[in-house]
């Protein structure tokens, strides 16, 4: 999730920035995410960083997304049945050019940054899940 959004119920101080009461924020959980000060390197895929666990993907706190543990499960399921049946994935570079130069169409929406399209490219698994 890019963000979500939050009213202020009283006078506060964010990082040193002034918040008066009744105002409407917008907390951006996917810039925490990609915060340079916390996250080594934080555009780059790495799923064996020691701190992937203090991610905000999921919110904090009393609203922490309670889809997570389902997310999380449906991904690694998904994953794992993609690399069980395919090898040498790649993004297509006809449609969406290539390395360094990639081009890529989002959602338009503030709350999410979803892709509306992703074309992939591979090869299938030599030997097919059933034959294992
Ligand atoms: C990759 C998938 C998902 C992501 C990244 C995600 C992320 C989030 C985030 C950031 C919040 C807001 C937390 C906050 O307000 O502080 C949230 C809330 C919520 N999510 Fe998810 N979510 C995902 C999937 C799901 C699924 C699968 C379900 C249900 C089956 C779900 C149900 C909810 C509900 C009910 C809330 C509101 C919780 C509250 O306000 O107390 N989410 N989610």
């Amino acid at each position: 999730m890019k963000g979500d959004f939050r009213l202020s119920r009283r006078r506060t101080t964010v990082a040193g920035v002034d918040i008066p009461a009744g105002a409407t924020l917008m907390v951006l959980n996917g810039a925490a995410n990609r915060d340079p000060r916390h996250f080594e390197d934080p555009g780059e895929f790495r799923v064996d960083r020691d701190d992937a666990r203090e991610h905000l993907a999921f919110g904090r706190g009393v609203h922490s997304c309670p889809g997570g543990s389902l997310a999380r499960m449906e991904t690694r399921v998904s994953i794992e049945r993609l690399l069980d049946r395919t090898t040498e994935i790649s993004v297509a570079e006809s449609h969406h050019g290539p390395p360094g130069a990639r081009r890529y169409r989002y959602m338009p929406t503030y709350i999410l940054r979803g892709l509306t399209q992703l074309h992939l490219e591979w090869a299938p698994a030599r030997t097919p899940p059933g034959d294992r």
